[in-house]
Protein backbone atom coordinates (compact mmCIF):
# COMPACT_ATOMS: atom_id res chain seq x y z
CA UNK A 1 0.00 0.00 0.00
CA UNK A 2 2.90 2.49 1.00
CA UNK A 3 4.39 2.39 -2.72
CA UNK A 4 0.93 3.43 -4.00
CA UNK A 5 0.06 6.10 -1.85
CA UNK A 6 4.37 7.24 -2.19
CA UNK A 7 3.48 7.33 -5.99
CA UNK A 8 0.20 9.63 -5.42
CA UNK A 9 2.28 11.64 -3.43
CA UNK A 10 5.30 12.52 -5.30
CA UNK A 11 2.86 13.59 -8.31
CA UNK A 12 2.55 16.34 -5.72
CA UNK A 13 5.78 16.53 -3.89
CA UNK A 14 8.71 16.44 -6.55
CA UNK A 15 10.52 12.73 -5.85
CA UNK A 16 13.95 14.26 -5.63
CA UNK A 17 12.74 16.37 -2.64
CA UNK A 18 10.57 13.43 -1.74
CA UNK A 19 13.92 11.37 -1.20
CA UNK A 20 15.35 13.99 0.91
CA UNK A 21 12.41 14.34 3.08
CA UNK A 22 12.41 10.49 3.51
CA UNK A 23 16.14 10.19 4.66
CA UNK A 24 14.86 12.01 7.84
CA UNK A 25 12.65 10.26 10.37
CA UNK A 26 9.59 11.13 11.49
CA UNK A 27 7.57 9.99 14.31
CA UNK A 28 4.22 11.81 13.68
CA UNK A 29 1.44 10.51 11.98
CA UNK A 30 0.82 12.39 8.24
CA UNK A 31 -1.84 13.11 6.07
CA UNK A 32 -0.96 9.81 4.22
CA UNK A 33 -1.91 7.86 7.54
CA UNK A 34 -5.67 8.55 7.40
CA UNK A 35 -8.69 8.31 5.31
CA UNK A 36 -10.05 11.89 4.10
CA UNK A 37 -12.75 10.72 1.08
CA UNK A 38 -15.72 13.03 1.72
CA UNK A 39 -14.62 13.90 5.19
CA UNK A 40 -14.66 16.99 6.95
CA UNK A 41 -11.19 17.69 7.08
CA UNK A 42 -10.29 20.44 9.09
CA UNK A 43 -6.65 22.29 7.74
CA UNK A 44 -5.08 24.44 10.66
CA UNK A 45 -2.52 26.46 8.13
CA UNK A 46 -0.26 29.29 8.91
CA UNK A 47 -1.56 32.57 6.88
CA UNK A 48 -0.13 34.78 8.67
CA UNK A 49 1.56 36.55 5.85
CA UNK A 50 2.75 39.96 5.64
CA UNK A 51 0.13 42.82 4.65
CA UNK A 52 0.46 46.25 3.56
CA UNK A 53 -2.64 48.36 3.12
CA UNK A 54 -4.77 45.24 2.72
CA UNK A 55 -2.63 44.14 -0.15
CA UNK A 56 -0.02 40.71 0.39
CA UNK A 57 3.57 41.42 0.39
CA UNK A 58 4.52 38.18 0.32
CA UNK A 59 2.81 35.00 -0.08
CA UNK A 60 4.99 31.95 0.71
CA UNK A 61 3.37 31.00 3.38
CA UNK A 62 -0.08 30.74 1.46
CA UNK A 63 1.74 28.96 -1.89
CA UNK A 64 3.57 26.34 0.39
CA UNK A 65 0.56 24.88 2.14
CA UNK A 66 -0.45 24.43 -1.43
CA UNK A 67 0.39 20.59 -1.72
CA UNK A 68 -1.37 19.77 1.15
CA UNK A 69 -4.61 21.13 0.07
CA UNK A 70 -4.32 19.86 -3.57
CA UNK A 71 -3.61 16.84 -2.30
CA UNK A 72 -7.39 16.53 0.02
CA UNK A 73 -8.81 17.70 -3.20
CA UNK A 74 -7.33 15.04 -5.10
CA UNK A 75 -8.81 12.39 -2.31
CA UNK A 76 -12.07 14.48 -2.29
CA UNK A 77 -11.77 15.52 0.97
CA UNK A 78 -13.94 18.43 2.35
CA UNK A 79 -11.61 21.47 2.90
CA UNK A 80 -11.91 23.52 5.81
CA UNK A 81 -9.21 26.07 6.14
CA UNK A 82 -8.42 28.52 9.30
CA UNK A 83 -5.33 30.54 10.19
CA UNK A 84 -4.72 33.17 12.82
CA UNK A 85 -3.64 36.42 10.87
CA UNK A 86 -1.96 39.37 12.96
CA UNK A 87 -2.72 40.24 16.71
CA UNK A 88 -6.12 41.23 17.79
CA UNK A 89 -6.82 42.83 20.58
CA UNK A 90 -9.64 45.26 19.72
CA UNK A 91 -13.04 44.96 17.69
CA UNK A 92 -10.91 47.97 15.75
CA UNK A 93 -8.19 44.89 14.91
CA UNK A 94 -10.53 43.31 13.16
CA UNK A 95 -10.92 45.99 9.95
CA UNK A 96 -7.00 44.91 9.27
CA UNK A 97 -7.38 41.69 9.82
CA UNK A 98 -9.41 40.26 7.42
CA UNK A 99 -8.50 36.40 6.06
CA UNK A 100 -10.85 37.70 2.93
CA UNK A 101 -7.91 38.97 0.64
CA UNK A 102 -5.69 35.52 1.64
CA UNK A 103 -8.73 33.81 0.58
CA UNK A 104 -8.91 35.08 -2.90
CA UNK A 105 -5.08 34.94 -3.25
CA UNK A 106 -5.29 31.41 -2.18
CA UNK A 107 -8.27 31.50 -5.02
CA UNK A 108 -6.04 32.63 -7.23
CA UNK A 109 -3.42 30.21 -6.92
CA UNK A 110 -5.29 27.05 -6.75
CA UNK A 111 -7.44 28.28 -9.83
CA UNK A 112 -10.64 26.57 -7.98
CA UNK A 113 -13.27 28.90 -5.79
CA UNK A 114 -12.44 29.05 -1.99
CA UNK A 115 -15.69 29.80 -0.65
CA UNK A 116 -14.66 32.52 2.60
CA UNK A 117 -17.11 33.05 5.51
CA UNK A 118 -16.89 35.67 7.50
CA UNK A 119 -17.14 34.49 10.69
CA UNK A 120 -15.40 32.01 13.54
CA UNK A 121 -18.54 30.27 14.78
CA UNK A 122 -22.36 30.40 14.17
CA UNK A 123 -24.93 29.37 12.02
CA UNK A 124 -23.70 30.65 8.83
CA UNK A 125 -20.31 28.41 9.25
CA UNK A 126 -21.99 25.48 10.18
CA UNK A 127 -24.45 25.98 7.36
CA UNK A 128 -21.51 26.27 5.05
CA UNK A 129 -19.55 23.37 6.18
CA UNK A 130 -22.72 21.26 5.57
CA UNK A 131 -23.49 22.28 1.63
CA UNK A 132 -19.22 21.73 1.25
CA UNK A 133 -18.90 18.81 -1.08
CA UNK A 134 -16.04 16.45 -1.82
CA UNK A 135 -12.99 17.99 -3.28
CA UNK A 136 -14.73 22.14 -2.15
CA UNK A 137 -12.71 24.28 -0.24
CA UNK A 138 -14.00 26.56 2.29
CA UNK A 139 -11.68 29.55 4.32
CA UNK A 140 -13.26 31.10 7.72
CA UNK A 141 -12.54 34.34 9.44
CA UNK A 142 -8.76 34.92 11.35
CA UNK A 143 -9.00 32.77 14.46
CA UNK A 144 -7.97 35.55 16.44
CA UNK A 145 -11.44 37.15 16.35
CA UNK A 146 -11.69 34.69 19.00
CA UNK A 147 -9.29 36.43 21.24
CA UNK A 148 -11.51 39.85 21.65
CA UNK A 149 -13.86 38.77 24.82
CA UNK A 150 -10.98 36.71 26.89
CA UNK A 151 -8.19 35.43 24.47
CA UNK A 152 -10.25 32.50 23.41
CA UNK A 153 -8.04 31.66 21.19
CA UNK A 154 -4.72 32.19 22.80
CA UNK A 155 -5.30 30.95 25.80
CA UNK A 156 -6.37 27.69 24.21
CA UNK A 157 -10.27 27.71 25.54
CA UNK A 158 -11.78 24.01 25.84
CA UNK A 159 -14.80 25.02 24.44
CA UNK A 160 -13.77 27.02 21.21
CA UNK A 161 -11.50 24.20 20.44
CA UNK A 162 -14.46 21.40 20.70
CA UNK A 163 -16.49 23.66 19.01
CA UNK A 164 -14.15 23.63 16.13
CA UNK A 165 -13.22 20.07 16.39
CA UNK A 166 -17.20 19.99 15.84
CA UNK A 167 -16.95 21.34 12.55
CA UNK A 168 -14.52 17.81 11.63
CA UNK A 169 -14.14 14.69 11.38
CA UNK A 170 -10.56 14.77 10.75
CA UNK A 171 -7.68 17.73 11.70
CA UNK A 172 -4.49 18.53 9.19
CA UNK A 173 -2.15 20.54 11.22
CA UNK A 174 -0.23 22.16 8.60
CA UNK A 175 0.76 25.16 10.02
CA UNK A 176 3.93 24.79 11.55
CA UNK A 177 4.44 28.70 11.56
CA UNK A 178 2.35 28.85 15.07
CA UNK A 179 3.88 25.19 15.88
CA UNK A 180 5.24 26.92 19.24
CA UNK A 181 1.81 28.13 20.10
CA UNK A 182 -0.68 25.78 22.11
CA UNK A 183 -3.97 27.73 20.75
CA UNK A 184 -7.46 26.34 20.80
CA UNK A 185 -6.76 25.88 16.51
CA UNK A 186 -3.90 23.43 16.74
CA UNK A 187 -3.88 21.92 20.10
CA UNK A 188 -7.45 22.73 21.17
CA UNK A 189 -8.50 20.78 18.30
CA UNK A 190 -6.05 17.94 18.31
CA UNK A 191 -7.45 16.74 21.61
CA UNK A 192 -10.58 16.00 19.93
CA UNK A 193 -10.07 14.61 16.56
CA UNK A 194 -7.87 12.34 14.76
CA UNK A 195 -4.86 14.19 14.34
CA UNK A 196 -2.23 14.50 11.50
CA UNK A 197 0.73 16.74 10.33
CA UNK A 198 0.17 18.00 6.49
CA UNK A 199 3.25 17.82 3.96
CA UNK A 200 3.99 21.42 4.79
CA UNK A 201 4.40 20.65 8.62
CA UNK A 202 5.92 17.40 7.54
CA UNK A 203 8.92 19.00 5.48
CA UNK A 204 9.37 21.56 8.31
CA UNK A 205 9.91 18.86 10.97
CA UNK A 206 12.03 16.34 8.87
CA UNK A 207 14.47 18.90 7.57
CA UNK A 208 15.15 21.26 10.33
CA UNK A 209 14.60 18.53 12.91
CA UNK A 210 16.50 15.78 10.42
CA UNK A 211 19.44 18.75 10.35
CA UNK A 212 19.63 18.98 14.04
CA UNK A 213 19.22 15.69 15.14
CA UNK A 214 20.92 13.49 12.71
CA UNK A 215 22.83 16.16 10.28
CA UNK A 216 25.15 14.40 7.72
CA UNK A 217 28.31 15.61 8.98
CA UNK A 218 30.04 18.08 8.75
CA UNK A 219 27.47 20.25 9.70
CA UNK A 220 27.87 24.34 9.99
CA UNK A 221 24.93 26.60 11.64
CA UNK A 222 25.19 30.30 10.55
CA UNK A 223 23.48 32.53 12.72
CA UNK A 224 22.92 36.19 12.32
CA UNK A 225 20.23 38.63 13.00
CA UNK A 226 20.86 41.48 15.48
CA UNK A 227 20.22 40.43 19.04
CA UNK A 228 22.45 37.68 20.98
CA UNK A 229 19.43 37.56 23.12
CA UNK A 230 16.99 36.00 20.66
CA UNK A 231 19.10 33.83 19.93
CA UNK A 232 20.62 32.25 23.42
CA UNK A 233 18.93 29.13 23.05
CA UNK A 234 19.72 28.45 19.51
CA UNK A 235 23.29 29.35 19.98
CA UNK A 236 23.71 26.72 23.23
CA UNK A 237 21.66 24.07 21.68
CA UNK A 238 23.64 24.05 18.47
CA UNK A 239 27.08 24.25 20.28
CA UNK A 240 26.22 20.56 21.31
CA UNK A 241 25.53 19.87 17.08
CA UNK A 242 27.29 21.89 14.91
CA UNK A 243 30.69 21.41 14.42
CA UNK A 244 31.25 25.35 13.42
CA UNK A 245 28.47 28.10 13.86
CA UNK A 246 29.71 30.93 11.83
CA UNK A 247 28.03 34.39 13.50
CA UNK A 248 27.19 37.93 12.02
CA UNK A 249 24.53 40.43 12.03
CA UNK A 250 24.24 42.73 14.68
CA UNK A 251 24.71 40.25 17.11
CA UNK A 252 28.47 39.55 16.24
CA UNK A 253 29.22 42.82 17.81
CA UNK A 254 28.83 41.61 21.41
CA UNK A 255 31.19 38.85 20.85
CA UNK A 256 33.71 41.12 19.66
CA UNK A 257 33.21 43.58 22.86
CA UNK A 258 33.47 40.36 24.86
CA UNK A 259 36.84 39.70 23.04
CA UNK A 260 37.70 43.52 24.39
CA UNK A 261 37.67 45.15 20.68
CA UNK A 262 35.84 48.77 20.46
CA UNK A 263 33.12 48.31 18.29
CA UNK A 264 31.98 52.05 18.38
CA UNK A 265 28.35 52.80 18.08
CA UNK A 266 27.40 49.20 16.48
CA UNK A 267 24.73 47.43 18.06
CA UNK A 268 26.03 45.88 20.82
CA UNK A 269 24.12 44.05 23.76
CA UNK A 270 25.82 45.12 27.20
CA UNK A 271 23.79 42.76 29.49
CA UNK A 272 24.87 40.05 27.45
CA UNK A 273 28.61 40.60 27.31
CA UNK A 274 29.14 38.01 30.31
CA UNK A 275 26.70 35.64 28.59
CA UNK A 276 28.67 36.00 25.21
CA UNK A 277 32.11 35.58 26.98
CA UNK A 278 30.63 32.06 28.40
CA UNK A 279 29.64 30.97 25.13
CA UNK A 280 32.70 31.35 23.79
CA UNK A 281 34.76 29.67 26.49
CA UNK A 282 32.30 26.74 25.60
CA UNK A 283 32.49 26.80 21.62
CA UNK A 284 36.33 26.15 22.21
CA UNK A 285 37.04 27.51 18.82
CA UNK A 286 33.36 26.28 17.40
CA UNK A 287 32.26 29.73 16.93
CA UNK A 288 33.42 32.15 13.97
CA UNK A 289 33.44 35.43 14.08
CA UNK A 290 33.96 38.55 11.38
CA UNK A 291 37.19 39.47 10.29
CA UNK A 292 36.24 42.47 8.74
CA UNK A 293 32.46 44.97 8.48
CA UNK A 294 31.01 46.92 6.29
CA UNK A 295 30.87 50.70 8.76
CA UNK A 296 29.51 53.83 8.55
CA UNK A 297 28.58 56.53 10.98
CA UNK A 298 24.76 56.85 10.36
CA UNK A 299 22.05 54.67 10.12
CA UNK A 300 20.81 54.81 6.59
CA UNK A 301 21.04 53.46 3.15
CA UNK A 302 22.82 56.29 1.72
CA UNK A 303 25.87 56.79 4.59
CA UNK A 304 28.89 56.86 3.31
CA UNK A 305 31.03 53.22 4.58
CA UNK A 306 34.07 52.23 4.71
CA UNK A 307 35.29 48.25 4.85
CA UNK A 308 37.26 47.75 8.54
CA UNK A 309 39.38 44.93 10.24
CA UNK A 310 37.15 43.97 13.19
CA UNK A 311 39.61 45.83 15.49
CA UNK A 312 40.14 49.01 13.85
CA UNK A 313 36.02 50.13 14.47
CA UNK A 314 35.97 54.02 15.39
CA UNK A 315 33.85 54.81 18.32
CA UNK A 316 31.91 57.10 16.07
CA UNK A 317 31.18 54.23 13.41
CA UNK A 318 28.79 51.28 13.43
CA UNK A 319 29.03 47.95 11.67
CA UNK A 320 26.13 47.29 9.28
CA UNK A 321 27.43 44.55 7.39
CA UNK A 322 30.31 41.63 7.00
CA UNK A 323 33.03 42.64 4.62
CA UNK A 324 34.65 40.55 1.76
CA UNK A 325 37.36 38.62 3.51
CA UNK A 326 34.55 37.57 5.98
CA UNK A 327 32.59 36.24 3.31
CA UNK A 328 35.94 34.60 2.08
CA UNK A 329 36.05 33.32 5.30
CA UNK A 330 32.78 31.58 6.08
CA UNK A 331 33.41 30.45 1.93
CA UNK A 332 36.35 28.42 3.67
CA UNK A 333 34.54 27.58 6.56
CA UNK A 334 31.21 25.93 4.33
CA UNK A 335 33.17 24.19 2.47
CA UNK A 336 32.85 20.68 2.12
CA UNK A 337 29.84 20.98 4.56
CA UNK A 338 26.98 18.29 4.05
CA UNK A 339 24.26 20.39 6.44
CA UNK A 340 24.21 23.62 6.05
CA UNK A 341 21.48 25.80 8.95
CA UNK A 342 20.94 29.59 8.08
CA UNK A 343 18.99 31.68 10.55
CA UNK A 344 19.92 35.75 10.42
CA UNK A 345 20.49 38.00 8.14
CA UNK A 346 24.65 38.95 8.19
CA UNK A 347 23.37 42.76 7.42
CA UNK A 348 20.99 45.08 7.41
CA UNK A 349 19.74 43.59 3.98
CA UNK A 350 16.87 45.93 4.18
CA UNK A 351 19.26 48.75 2.79
CA UNK A 352 20.60 48.06 -0.64
CA UNK A 353 24.06 49.31 -0.13
CA UNK A 354 24.42 46.57 3.51
CA UNK A 355 22.83 43.66 1.69
CA UNK A 356 25.94 42.66 0.13
CA UNK A 357 27.06 40.01 2.77
CA UNK A 358 23.93 38.65 2.98
CA UNK A 359 23.56 38.23 -0.39
CA UNK A 360 26.49 36.64 -1.36
CA UNK A 361 26.11 33.90 1.67
CA UNK A 362 22.59 33.38 -0.27
CA UNK A 363 25.10 32.94 -3.66
CA UNK A 364 27.55 30.64 -1.79
CA UNK A 365 25.36 28.67 -0.04
CA UNK A 366 22.97 28.75 -3.43
CA UNK A 367 26.01 26.76 -5.34
CA UNK A 368 26.43 24.25 -2.87
CA UNK A 369 24.83 21.64 -3.97
CA UNK A 370 26.25 18.52 -2.18
CA UNK A 371 24.78 19.87 1.02
CA UNK A 372 21.67 20.20 2.73
CA UNK A 373 20.68 23.80 2.94
CA UNK A 374 18.26 24.89 5.25
CA UNK A 375 17.00 28.25 6.04
CA UNK A 376 15.66 28.14 9.68
CA UNK A 377 12.41 31.32 8.89
CA UNK A 378 11.99 34.99 9.52
CA UNK A 379 14.44 37.59 8.01
CA UNK A 380 16.59 35.15 6.37
CA UNK A 381 13.76 33.59 4.55
CA UNK A 382 12.65 36.75 3.56
CA UNK A 383 15.98 38.05 2.61
CA UNK A 384 16.40 34.85 0.29
CA UNK A 385 13.01 34.47 -1.30
CA UNK A 386 13.56 38.81 -2.05
CA UNK A 387 17.15 38.47 -3.65
CA UNK A 388 15.80 35.50 -5.77
CA UNK A 389 17.26 32.33 -4.59
CA UNK A 390 14.23 31.31 -3.13
CA UNK A 391 14.55 28.11 -5.12
CA UNK A 392 18.72 27.64 -4.72
CA UNK A 393 18.06 26.15 -1.10
CA UNK A 394 17.10 22.54 0.24
CA UNK A 395 14.33 23.94 2.30
CA UNK A 396 13.27 27.36 3.37
CA UNK A 397 11.22 27.10 6.52
CA UNK A 398 7.74 29.03 6.38
CA UNK A 399 8.33 29.65 10.55
CA UNK A 400 10.05 32.45 12.61
CA UNK A 401 9.67 31.89 16.15
CA UNK A 402 8.74 27.88 15.37
CA UNK A 403 11.96 27.35 13.85
CA UNK A 404 13.91 29.38 16.20
CA UNK A 405 12.18 27.20 19.11
CA UNK A 406 12.73 24.39 17.02
CA UNK A 407 16.75 24.82 16.53
CA UNK A 408 16.85 25.43 20.49
CA UNK A 409 15.48 21.67 20.78
CA UNK A 410 12.48 22.97 22.17
CA UNK A 411 9.09 20.43 22.18
CA UNK A 412 6.62 22.36 19.91
CA UNK A 413 3.26 21.94 21.45
CA UNK A 414 1.28 22.20 17.83
CA UNK A 415 3.83 19.30 16.68
CA UNK A 416 3.57 17.38 20.18
CA UNK A 417 -0.68 16.98 20.01
CA UNK A 418 -0.24 15.31 16.77
CA UNK A 419 -0.91 11.65 16.91
CA UNK A 420 2.02 9.37 17.44
CA UNK A 421 3.34 7.38 14.51
CA UNK A 422 3.77 3.60 15.90
CA UNK A 423 5.10 2.54 12.85
CA UNK A 424 3.48 -0.59 10.60
CA UNK A 425 4.99 -4.19 10.69
CA UNK A 426 5.29 -4.31 7.11
CA UNK A 427 8.60 -3.62 6.50
CA UNK A 428 8.55 -0.06 4.72
CA UNK A 429 10.35 2.47 6.43
CA UNK A 430 6.31 4.13 6.72
C1 LIG B 1 4.55 33.78 13.07
O1 LIG B 1 4.43 34.55 12.11
O2 LIG B 1 5.62 33.66 13.69
C2 LIG B 1 3.40 32.90 13.42
O3 LIG B 1 2.36 33.02 12.52
C3 LIG B 1 2.94 33.11 14.83
O4 LIG B 1 2.40 34.38 15.02
P1 LIG B 1 2.35 35.02 16.46
O5 LIG B 1 3.75 35.35 16.87
O6 LIG B 1 1.47 36.24 16.32
O7 LIG B 1 1.74 34.00 17.40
Amino acid sequence: MWWFLSAKKSIIIAEAEMKLLEENAMNKKTIMDIDLTKKRVLVRVDFNVPMKDGVITDDNRIVQALPTIKYIQEEEGKIILFSHLGRVETEADKAKSSLAPVALRLQELLGTPVKFVPFTRGEELETAVEMLKPGEIMMFENTRFEDIDGKKESKNNAELGAYWASLGDVFVNDAFGTAHRAHASNVGIASHLPSVAGFLMEKELRFIGGAVDNPTRPFVAILGGAKVSDKIGVIENLLKKADKILIGGGMAYTFMKALGYEVGKSICEMDKIDLAKDLLAKAAGKIVLPIDVVVTKEFTNEAKSRISAYENIEPDEMGLDVGPKTIKLFKKELKGAKTVVWNGPLGVFEFANFAKGTQELCEILGAMKDAKTIIGGGDSAAAAIKMGYGEKFTHISTGGGASLEYLEGKTLPGVESLNDDEGCSCGCHH
